[in-house]
C-alpha cells in the first residue's frame, strides 16, 4: 500500500494541468506586492480532487491526508504539498479566534475563511465545517450549507453527530451538497460529553458509534471523520464502511488522517494531546525570526540600503525606457 502518493489516478473529468511556464495571472505576477505562486512539486496531484476520488483512494488502499486551513497563504502551501483534503474547521474558533470552545463560531466566520482558503487552492478538495446550531433543522442546514458552497466556494460540508443527524445529511445530499460526517469526540457537544474525552469506550458506546457510522453512510455521507476513539473501534468502522474514514486520534487503520494545521506545524506548543505528532517547530522558528527582526529594527541594521527605494539615475532611467 502506498501511503505517500496522492490520487493522481484516472480522472477523465479532472482539469488539464496548468503549463507552469505560463504565468497564472499577469496581474499578480508583477507589481510591488506580487505573490509568487509556489511551484507544484512532482508529487502534487494534477487536477481537482473530488468526492469520488476519495472513495477510489479507499478502494485502492491509498491513504488520504487532510489538514485544516483558514487562510489563503497557508492554503497555497498546503495545496503545493499535495494534501488531498482541506477542512476549514470550526477549530478556527480555538486557533484563530482564541476561544475556549468552537461554540462561538458562526456561519459567517466559516464562509469568510472558506472563501480565503478557496482562493489558495487549485487541487485539494475543500470542506467547510458546519458550526454549532447551523444545522439544527433541515431548513437552517440547507441555508447554512448553501452559503458555504455558493459564497465560500467549498466543495462539501462537514457536520458533527451520529444517527440523529442522518435526516439532515439526507436533505443536504438530496440538494446536491456532499456531506462529510464526524463522529466520536464531537467538540460542539463538549458540554454534553462532559469535556473533551475519548468516545466509544465500552460495549454500548461502541455499538452506538458503529450504528451511527452505518446510518451516516446510508444517509449519503461520502466520508466520515472519526475523532478520539479507540484504534480497534476505528479499524472496525473502517472495515464496515464503503466510504472513507478520516481519523484524528483514531489510530492507524483509518483510510486517512486529519490534523489541525497549526498543531502539526508546532505553532501551538502548549497543546500536547497523545494523538498529535509535530512535523515542524514553527513556534520556535517564528519566535527566532521575530526576535531577529526586532533586534535589527532597534539597532538600525534593518532596513539596509538594498531595502530602500530611490529615484533612478539618468542612465538607469534611459535604460528602462529602452533608449
Ligand atoms: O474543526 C476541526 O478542525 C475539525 C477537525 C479536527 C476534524 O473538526
Amino acid at each position: 500500500m502506498s501511503t505517500t502518493n496522492p490520487p493522481t489516478g484516472h480522472r477523465p473529468d479532472a482539469p488539464v494541468p496548468r503549463d507552469p511556464t505560463v504565468p497564472r495571472d499577469p496581474s499578480v505576477s508583477r507589481g510591488l506586492y506580487a505573490i509568487e505562486t509556489p511551484q507544484q512539486p512532482h508529487s502534487a496531484p494534477a487536477g481537482r480532487i473530488r468526492v469520488h476520488h476519495l472513495r477510489e483512494c479507499k478502494e485502492r488502499g491509498q491513504r488520504i491526508s487532510a489538514v485544516t486551513c483558514y487562510d489563503a497563504t497557508f492554503a497555497r502551501l498546503v495545496d503545493a504539498a499535495g494534501i488531498e483534503v482541506v477542512l476549514v474547521g470550526d477549530s478556527l474558533g480555538n486557533v484563530v479566534q482564541g476561544q475556549e470552545t468552537t461554540l462561538p463560531v458562526t456561519v459567517d466566520h466559516i464562509v469568510y475563511h472558506t472563501a480565503a482558503v478557496a482562493r489558495g487552492l487549485q487541487h485539494a478538495h475543500l470542506v467547510a465545517d458546519m458550526p454549532f446550531m447551523s444545522y439544527r433543522n433541515v431548513d437552517v442546514a440547507l441555508q447554512s450549507a448553501g452559503r458555504m458552497l455558493a459564497e465560500g466556494g467549498a466543495h462539501a460540508v462537514k457536520l458533527e453527530g451520529g444517527s440523529e443527524v442522518a435526516p439532515i445529511v439526507q436533505a443536504l445530499v438530496s440538494a446536491g451538497i456532499p456531506v462529510m460526517g464526524h463522529i466520536g469526540l464531537t467538540p460542539q457537544s463538549v458540554h454534553a460529553m462532559g469535556g473533551h474525552r475519548v468516545q466509544g469506550r465500552g460495549h454500548a458506546a461502541r455499538q452506538r458509534l458503529l450504528d451511527a457510522a452505518r446510518d451516516l453512510q446510508e444517509a449519503g455521507c461520502y466520508a466520515i471523520v472519526l475523532e478520539a476513539i479507540p484504534a480497534d473501534l476505528a479499524a472496525e468502522v473502517t472495515a464496515l464502511l464503503e466510504i472513507p474514514t478520516i481519523g484524528i486520534g483514531a489510530g492507524a487503520e483509518c483510510d486517512g488522517q486529519i490534523l489541525v494545521l497549526y498543531d502539526l506545524l508546532g505553532m501551538n506548543p502548549g497543546f500536547t494531546p497523545k494523538f498529535l505528532k509535530r512535523y515542524a517547530d514553527l513556534g520556535s522558528v517564528i519566535g527566532d525570526a521575530l526576535r531577529g527582526y526586532r533586534g535589527e529594527v532597534q539597532t538600525g541594521v534593518f532596513p539596509a540600503p538594498e531595502h530602500a527605494y530611490r529615484d533612478p539615475t539618468p542612465v538607469e532611467r534611459k535604460r528602462h525606457s529602452g533608449g
